[in-house]
């Protein structure tokens, strides 16, 4: 009886887990996605605890001490961190906590190793028997001490307390430490009762995965905990086959196919290859991010803020182009602000939401929301580039990359390829950032030396907090 509802709580976390993740795919609805699965976690969790038996000895779990201990010291933790965690520093939070899942898969494969391995010497089990379960073990091994190392540089590398770090030859060096993680691990495989071999799988695994982010430049930090997320849900998938553990299983995959997904989604939109990421050192401290070198650009204008204040507020359509600085600049609120001036005024006015602006997946949508403007404010890429056709002014702030024609007409640029926002095609165009360096790619950006577009420089926050009070006057 107790199984069977053991089995319908994980039929219903399983369902949530589906349905959340689907409502995270919109900013309207991600929030109550959130919950939605984060509901359904808390009812997977709760059974297990009060209702797992084991199905040969017929035992539940014990060690109620050490596993209410665990929750409330993760609870307490968990909160915390995500209440006090800045925008800007999410990245740096989501790698640690998917390192700890990674770190979880590595210790499961340990101690379900060791559990293993006694009752091996002591006969109770033969080598042939368990060599399935070893496989699952190792795998869980591999991937998750890989997931956590690497999460931990990744962490480091975002928070600034690990710098890039590679030499020649590392790649090679990197793929004999992986041949012979995995050399190990089928070695362990086919006789399980060489049990030193597990910890000299998970010292290598560990250095893989250290050595594995090392040279990857800080500024591809999101695409590769993005790619460690699917290995730490594929590990937590493993721990789902060694439990037999449905639920464990379903969540897994979800984290895995999300994660592989959400990389892939991530290269597409900035038109690179995952392989280029991981070992083309772009948008680090390398060299190869300035595109080769500074293109003769002729002369940009400036705007007064006071004539800015006027073209806008007299404009019918306004569209902001939030970007990177905007977040730097923590401008959200007064870009709010500005929108509801300008609507007093009679102005439309909407964002245009490029998917891989800012630093990490939905950057500018989370961001726009912590200043409570409106969703369907947001128009996606497609949508917006049909919108500047009618727009009287394009406000682009903070943003750089995601503008650039150079992605549309220049072959010879590392963002060739990309989608762009295609801002140009407004009446005018202004642009506030601070100077005239380049954004992410390293590379000079054609848009600023258009006859449409004028230079607005300062800090973002500065900036809007002016141009607010000039509209207001006007
Ligand atoms: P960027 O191209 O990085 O440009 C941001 C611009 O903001 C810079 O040119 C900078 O110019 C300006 N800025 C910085 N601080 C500012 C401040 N306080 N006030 C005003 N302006 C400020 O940003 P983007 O257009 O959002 O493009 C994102 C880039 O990141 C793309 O190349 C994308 O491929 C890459 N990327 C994105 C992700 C995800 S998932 N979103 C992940 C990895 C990489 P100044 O220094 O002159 O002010």
């Amino acid at each position: 009886m107790e199984l069977n509802i053991l089995t319908i709580c994980y039929l219903v976390a399983s369902v949530t887990f589906i349905l959340g993740l689907k409502m995270l795919s919109n900013p309207a609805t991600a929030r109550k996605g959130n919950l939605v699965a984060a509901f359904g976690m808390t009812i997977a969790i709760i059974g297990t605890i009060f209702l797992y038996k084991n199905s040969e000895t017929g035992e539940g779990l014990h060690n109620y001490g050490w596993i209410f201990g665990g929750l409330l010291i993760g609870g307490i933790v968990g909160t915390l961190a995500a209440k006090k965690v800045k925008m800007t520093a999410m990245p740096e939070m989501v790698s640690l906590f998917n390192g700890m899942g990674g770190a979880c898969a590595m210790l499961i494969s340990v101690v379900e190793f060791n559990h293993l391995s006694k009752e091996l010497s002591a006969g109770m089990l033969d080598a042939g028997s368990i060599q399935p379960t070893v496989l699952i073990i190792v795998l869980g091994l591999v991937i998750g001490s890989v997931s956590f190392a690497g999460s931990m540089i990744a962490w480091g590398k975002l928070n600034g307390r690990v710098k890039d770090f590679s030499f020649p030859g590392q790649n090679i060096l990197n793929l004999i430490i992986l041949g012979a993680a995995l050399a190990g691990a089928v070695y362990l495989v086919i006789d399980p009762a060489q049990s030193y071999l597990l910890y000299v799988i998970l010292v290598l695994s560990l250095v893989y995965g250290i050595l594995f982010v090392m040279p990857i430049g800080g500024a591809d930090m999101p695409v590769v905990i993005s790619l460690l997320n699917s290995f730490t849900g594929v590990a937590a998938a493993c721990g789902g086959f060694l439990y037999d553990n449905k639920v464990m299983l379903t969540g897994g995959i979800l984290v895995g196919a999300a994660g592989t997904l959400l990389t892939i989604l991530m290269c597409k939109a900035m038109n690179r290859s995952l392989a280029n990421v991981l070992i083309g050192s772009f948008g680090g401290n390398s060299n190869a991010a300035t595109g080769g070198g500074k293109k003769e650009q002729g002369h940009y204008k400036e705007i007064s803020m006071a004539d800015a204040a006027m073209v806008m507020a007299y404009a019918n359509k306004v569209m902001i182009v939030p970007g990177y600085g905007l977040a730097v600049a923590q401008a959200q609120h007064t870009c709010h602000e500005l929108e509801k001036i300008l609507n007093e005024k009679g102005v439309e006015v909407f964002y245009a939401i490029h998917p891989v602006a800012g630093r990490m997946p939905g950057h500018m949508n989370v961001l726009l929301a912590e200043a409570d403007v409106s969703y369907d404010k947001l128009l996606e890429m497609e949508q917006a580039n049909d919108e500047f056709k009618t727009s009287d002014v394009v406000l682009i702030l903070g943003a750089n990359d995601v503008v650039n024609p150079a992605a549309k007409t220049d072959p010879a640029s590392p963002i060739y390829g990309m989608p762009i926002l295609e801002v140009e095609q407004a009446k005018n165009v202004i642009v506030n950032k601070r100077s005239m360096k380049p954004g992410y790619a390293g590379i000079e950006n054609d848009l600023f030396f258009q006859p449409k577009t004028s230079m607005l420089f300062g800090d973002a926050k500065k900036v809007l907090q002016d141009l607010c009070a000039e509209i207001k006057s006007v």
